[in-house]
């Protein structure tokens, strides 16, 4: 056997010299100062719940035959392992319909954060309605900790029946919170947001932002290619609305040099983070309590068996621990 190991490493040294090297930003890797371990992870509090990993199933399905058994799994992924998991779109359970694929508590067990999620022009609607106790019912039913908002103008301009908001987000969610005593987390879908909104977020008194940056799944790229018009100088104008957004690495960079007191501190990094050491690298860089979210990379494994999705989640959660006690700011 070491035979057989000595002779590989004769064999694929030359072919083992890394052409690039990963940017750790403020990190260093430190292998002087960490072990390998088993180690177990401690528990944590974030978004009203408890995690023992700071990664985060960002939202995604629920209203489709395949959604029902994609949330059993993410939900029993988050429990085993003390994962946060926000819900996909609710929208369905406004009309009183599929409970069966959101109703995932029982799965998660009590403490991992759950959360349900509704677009911010159904909110808008429910608020000029004066329903918005609907929101709290279904979230209370499914027990979740809290609701989480998404924001996605310029998907819903992408959709020929997208919805339109007649209010600004921001305004929203302030009458959001005057009318409802509940924990709020508000996101965008893939294009992330800048300075400005950030800014105006912060100052209220939300649970959490995630961000859903630009650099994964986009949501305006995606309804583009559901609805090609006839005309391709249309289509040409419309692409590049997908091209928009602001990434994790700015989102932290403009968070982290506000000066003045934040009222929401807490965030999720989400946007194509798939990368377990890039992962490590943003969770740390960003000065206040963070979970880094994942959608698309978890719904490729969670579609089949459990065992497929908790294999590769246990692989991705091997690569964070390694990366956490050997990266160090
Ligand atoms: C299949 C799918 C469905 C999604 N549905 C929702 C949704 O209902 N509500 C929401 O807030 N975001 C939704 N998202 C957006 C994700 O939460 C996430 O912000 C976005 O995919 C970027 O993350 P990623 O690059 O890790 O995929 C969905 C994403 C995927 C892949």
């Amino acid at each position: 056997m070491t035979d057989d190991r000595k002779q590989d490493h004769i064999d694929l040294a030359f072919r083992s010299r890394p052409r690039s090297r990963f940017e750790l930003g403020d990190l260093t890797y430190e292998p002087m100062l960490g072990h390998l371990s088993p180690i177990e992870p401690s528990e944590f509090s974030f978004a009203k719940a408890k995690m023992k990993l700071p990664l985060w199933v960002s939202s995604m399905t629920g209203g489709t035959e395949k959604a029902r058994g994609i949330n059993q799994n993410l939900a029993k992924l988050c429990g085993e392992y003390g994962l946060g998991m926000g819900l996909g779109s609710c929208r369905p359970l406004l009309d009183d319909k599929r409970w069966e694929d959101f109703e995932v508590r029982n799965l998660m067990g009590p403490d991992a954060p759950l959360y349900s999620n509704f677009g911010i022009a159904q909110i808008e609607e429910l608020i000029a309605q004066n329903k918005i106790d609907k929101i709290i019912e279904i979230t209370k039913r499914l027990e979740a900790n809290g609701v989480i908002v998404h924001v996605n103008p310029l998907q819903e301009f992408a959709q020929p029946e997208g919805d339109r908001y007649k209010v600004a987000p921001l305004e929203t969610i302030k009458r959001l919170l005057e009318l409802m005593d509940f924990p709020i987390i508000v996101k965008e879908v893939g294009q992330g947001m800048g300075p400005r909104s950030l800014a105006g977020l912060v100052s209220l008194p939300i649970e959490a932002i995630e961000f859903a940056a630009f650099g994964g799944t986009n949501f305006t790229m995606l309804e583009q290619s559901r609805h090609q018009k006839t005309d391709s100088s249309k289509n040409e104008l419309l692409a590049g609305l997908a091209t928009i957004g602001h990434t994790p690495e700015e989102m932290i960079g403009w968070i982290n040099a506000f000066e003045f007191e934040l009222e929401c501190q807490q965030f999720i990094i989400s946007g194509g983070v798939y990368d377990p050491i890039r992962a490590k690298v943003l969770n740390d860089s960003l000065h206040y309590p963070s979970a880094v979210g994942m959608a698309s990379q978890f719904l490729k494994f969670a579609m089949g068996d459990y065992e497929q999705l908790q294999a590769y989640a246990e692989d991705l959660i091997e690569v964070y621990l390694v990366c956490d006690q050997v990266l160090k700011g």
